[in-house]
């Protein structure tokens, strides 16, 4: 099986269609609560820290964040479509948090402005270089203040290799079926995703390509990009994911600092 995918797939692929094919992971509020549960352990978070969300999607962590009291909450991300639903979901439940589009590998935010920086849900591995993710992790840095803390949360590229499963399909309530095509590169996971409907029929073929890390590589990468004090967490799944749930079943969180 050969398919090609567009460099930038990563401009449209987070859509309203996303957010129903991912809704087990990526809208589910209770998956979210336990998984900022997790990063309130984590991070040595104060409820006035500027925490930057980065590549937040609809910002599902940050909006519980500030339903928990955390005030500074930033959500940074390309997709037009996921950040006016976590305006929307902001101002019906009266949260602050703040929502910007832009690329994460050149923000045009002030350096030093955060005293945390999150990149979570496996949004990492997008773009077509390996330096494009080295990027990013140096913007993460430069938006950090002396000392401040990333946490990164992708998935385990190794187990995900020993696993691999080239197909799987899901159902999303009684009418949509999501089938997914997988092909291992040595690189990256390229995925042909098709998404049926019975009323309206064919929403979506498109192709995308994930880039993969396992602990070590990823431990050189933060690293490369400054961090220091670096720590990578294997095997985590904020549930017990039962069946194929793609990139979110196993995943690696790696906790670091910027230079004091
Ligand atoms: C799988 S989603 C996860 C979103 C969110 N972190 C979560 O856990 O729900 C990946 C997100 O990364 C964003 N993204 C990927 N590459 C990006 C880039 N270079 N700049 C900004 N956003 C990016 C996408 O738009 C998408 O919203």
């Amino acid at each position: 099986m050969s398919f090609e995918v567009p460099p930038d797939w990563w401009k449209s692929l987070f859509d309203e269609i996303y957010l129903l094919t991912d809704a087990r992971t990526v809208d589910d509020a209770e998956l979210t609560r336990r998984e900022v549960d997790i990063l309130c352990n984590l991070l040595p978070l104060q409820k006035n820290d500027r925490i930057l969300d980065l590549c937040g999607g609809q910002g599902r962590h940050s909006l519980e964040l500030a339903r928990r009291g955390f005030v500074g909450c930033t959500v940074l991300d390309y997709s037009q479509v996921l950040l006016a639903r976590g305006q929307s979901t902001s101002e019906q439940n009266g949260c602050r948090v703040e929502f910007i589009q832009g690329d994460a590998t050149t923000t045009g935010l002030p350096p030093a402005s955060y005293d945390h920086v999150m990149i979570l849900g496996n949004s990492l591995g997008y773009l077509p270089e390996h330096s494009d993710d080295l990027q990013i992790l140096r913007e993460a840095e430069r938006l950090l203040c002396p000392g401040g803390w990333l946490l990164l949360d992708v998935t385990d590229g190794m187990v995900v290799r020993e696993r691999f499963s080239p197909n799987a399909w899901h159902e999303v309530a009684d009418d949509i079926v999501v089938c997914r095509q997988r092909v291992l590169d040595d690189a990256a996971i390229r995925c042909r995703e098709v998404v049926l409907c019975k009323e309206q029929g064919l929403l979506r073929d498109q192709t995308y390509a994930i880039r993969t890390y396992g602990a070590e590589r990823l431990e050189h990468l933060v690293s490369e990009a400054g961090f220091v004090a670096i720590s990578v967490q294997k095997g985590f799944a904020s549930s017990e994911l039962k069946g194929d749930y793609g990139f979110m079943n196993h995943r690696l969180l790696v906790l670091c600092r910027k230079r004091q």
